[in-house]
């Protein structure tokens, strides 16, 4: 492509160090959309006759088909994408071929191209968390009723229900799909134009050609719009993001199916079993979801080093963009897929959980608030109910069965009813907290909006 001004071969070392046919090549449907666009807009400058645009068009369709159908034989001596589709188009279509780069470099083709394919990425993801959400919601609605503790540094702290633990992942999984609408809008703009820093001579329309490619904008500034990856960067901290959400998500399950905890039980189906030992359940899934999460973030920083010494414009650095964004495009789309599954079938063992959630000691901030509206001021019913509870714990008598009015006066007959689980969720009524009532309501909220 670049024969005139060379003397020497490319050294073989250097074409298998330089490569990227070997990622790349899935760019191809954005590539071929490109081109056509690129040669209708050259038609209409009258760079092209009609009967050339027709053998492009339909020469790329072809290219398009075979590649698709797998028949398409990638040349690394083409180097990428772009190169090896426009030496094919050339040796099928003849010079007709040749005339298609006109007016563009391989510096804004490729900054095209990755914007559509994260721009399909993007709604792909989109879809599969609203999916996982939809997974979610499901067990949310089936135990919206059943308690279980809530922790903070993993120490019992107060009750809540499980469908409100469940939902809080929707939650998350919500901001999640609004910062990838956010990515899209951003990066859904058409670099396309720009040629290889300082656009063109030949001035093709650029707002027709980002039109025919469902961009809502053309780019501003050749220069930036030819060293931009923010959109890439952006997507892969959405991507990383949404990993840690499923991550935590991943721990909690593991916590969930200990033993020690058993409030929940995977399929068998979405388990493994040990070689070695025979009684032995793993959540494989969820690890791998936390494990792989270090691969999402890893995927960050190495696009960020990479671009943070780059001068403007293109670099060849930037080709180092694309392992990092389809792998973690591939992994979040699987991530995705496996926990929507899992989900859908796992289970809470009701009994367990109703178990730890009758811990008196989980209503120890009842206590005090119940001090509290009998007058006494809050750090002193703290401080009432910290001896209350040391009590409990040196004579071995649960909380709710102490001699509270023993200990202080304070501690009216009303007190021993602060201890019912029902009452204290029931109380927990503000916007928000989880209450059944509130829990159940915002299943129907989210039932309406994830249609
Ligand atoms: N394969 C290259 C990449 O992914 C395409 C752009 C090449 N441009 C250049 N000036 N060498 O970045």
């Amino acid at each position: 492509m670049w024969k005139g001004r060379f003397s020497q071969d490319t050294s073989s070392l250097v074409q298998q160090f330089g490569e990227s046919i070997s990622y790349d090549w899935r760019l191809y449907p954005h590539d071929i959309a490109g081109s056509i666009a690129h040669a209708r807009a050259q038609l209409v400058a009258g760079l092209l006759t009609a009967v050339e645009f027709g053998a492009i068009e339909a020469g790329l369709r072809a290219i398009e088909a075979d590649i698709a159908a797998g028949r398409f034989e990638f040349k690394t001596s083409l180097e990428d994408i772009h190169m090896n589709i426009e030496a094919e188009l050339t040796r099928r279509i003849g010079p007709a071929g040749a005339k298609l780069h006109t007016a563009r470099s391989r510096n804004d083709q490729v900054a095209t191209d990755t914007r559509l394919y994260c721009r399909a990425a993007i709604d792909g993801l989109f879809g599969a968390v609203a999916g996982l959400q939809h997974a979610l919601l499901g067990r949310a609605q089936q135990y919206a009723a059943t308690v279980i503790p809530g922790y903070t540094h993993l120490q019992r702290g107060q009750p809540v229900t499980a469908g409100h633990h469940f939902l809080a992942y929707v939650e998350m999984l919500e901001r999640d799909k609004s910062r990838l609408a956010d990515c899209r809008r951003r990066l859904n703009v058409c670099p396309l134009g720009s040629g290889a820093l300082a656009g063109s001579t030949l001035n093709l329309d650029r707002h027709a050609i980002a039109a025919e490619l469902g961009f809502d904008a053309i780019t501003h500034n050749s220069m930036d719009a030819i060293a931009d990856r923010d959109g890439i960067a952006e997507l892969l901290f959405v991507i990383s993001l949404c990993g840690v959400h499923l991550s935590r998500l991943s721990e909690d399950l593991i916590l969930w199916c200990t033993a020690e905890f058993a409030f929940a039980a995977l399929s068998d189906a979405h388990t493994t079993g040990s070689s070695l030992m025979p009684q032995k359940k793993n959540p494989d899934v969820c690890e791998l979801t936390r494990g792989k999460t270090g691969r999402l973030v890893g995927n960050l920083m190495n696009l960020l080093i990479a671009l943070k010494g780059l001068p403007l414009t293109y670099n060849r650095d930037l080709q180092e963009d694309k392992p990092p964004l389809f792998d973690s495009v591939d992994t979040l789309r699987m991530i995705l897929a496996v926990n929507t599954e899992m989900i859908g079938a796992m289970e809470l063992r009701e009994d367990k959980c109703r178990a730890a959630a009758a811990d008196p000691m989980l209503l120890a901030t009842d206590l005090a608030d119940y001090l509290v509206t009998q007058g006494v001021p809050f750090r002193h019913a703290h401080e009432l109910v910290g001896q209350a509870v040391a009590e409990s714990i040196r004579s071995g008598t649960p909380l709710d069965q102490l001699d509270l009015a023993a200990i202080d006066p304070a501690y009216g007959p009303g007190a021993k009813e602060v201890f019912s689980v029902e009452r204290a969720l029931a109380a927990r009524s503000n916007p928000g907290s989880p209450s059944i009532a509130n829990v159940r309501a915002e299943i129907l909220k989210w039932q309406a909006v994830l249609t």
